[in-house]
């Protein structure tokens, strides 16, 4: 039998219909610091989170609608109100972001995968606990207005909106991976 932790991995799903309770106090902080456990060249932390929740998902809502007309002015009202609507998929978003330092030998991708780590680690670790996420991006996550609006500056990139809550209704299945298609003994 594999260990629960190894368990909890090969079961790892992503959820895209959530609903309340979202995790909070000091349980969510114990879930950000897991993702800080990344591992990290140069132990740079080149990373910052904004969690988001209630009206904060209504002004999120709006600012997609903004940055999206700013992209495509023509939108019709039916497809503005399709962003305007994706907050609130979730009950809570969190926006993980690359903060990447420049004045380091630690090249920037480095610094976007410890980033992109942690937001796994934030999502398994939402899973053990009995949440349910979905890591998301689109054009928006590099959208200038989207960046502006969120208070990203020029050295930030945004890693991905995690769509956090609980899972509402049935977790869809895991699929089987071929191990021969993936891994080769080398040489
Ligand atoms: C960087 C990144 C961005 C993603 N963006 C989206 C997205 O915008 N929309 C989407 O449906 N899935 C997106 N996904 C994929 C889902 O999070 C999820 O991994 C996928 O639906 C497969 O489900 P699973 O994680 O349970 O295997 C993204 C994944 C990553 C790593």
């Amino acid at each position: 039998m594999p260990h629960p932790v190894t368990e909890l991995l090969l079961q790892r799903n992503s959820s895209a219909k959530l609903t309340f309770p979202a995790p909070d106090g000091a349980l969510l902080d114990t879930l950000l610091q897991a993702a800080f456990r990344a591992p990290d060249h140069g132990l740079l932390r080149p990373w910052r989170y904004l969690v988001i929740e209630g009206d904060g998902l209504e002004r999120l809502g709006e600012l997609f609608v903004a940055s999206a007309l700013h992209e495509s002015p023509d939108l019709t009202q039916a497809q503005q109100e399709k962003f305007r609507k994706m907050p609130a998929r979730a009950p809570m978003v969190i926006v993980a972001i690359a903060s990447i330092q420049e004045a380091t030998k630690i090249p920037e991708i480095e610094q976007v995968m410890a980033t992109s780590v942690g937001v796994g680690y934030l999502l398994l670790s939402l899973q053990a606990e009995g949440f349910g996420g979905m890591w998301r991006t689109g054009p928006l996550a590099y959208n200038t207005e989207t960046r502006k609006g969120l208070g990203l500056a020029d050295n930030e990139t945004i890693v991905g909106f995690l769509y956090v809550g609980t899972l509402d209704g049935k977790a869809k299945a895991i699929p089987n991976h071929d191990i021969n298609t993936f891994v080769k003994q080398w040489p």
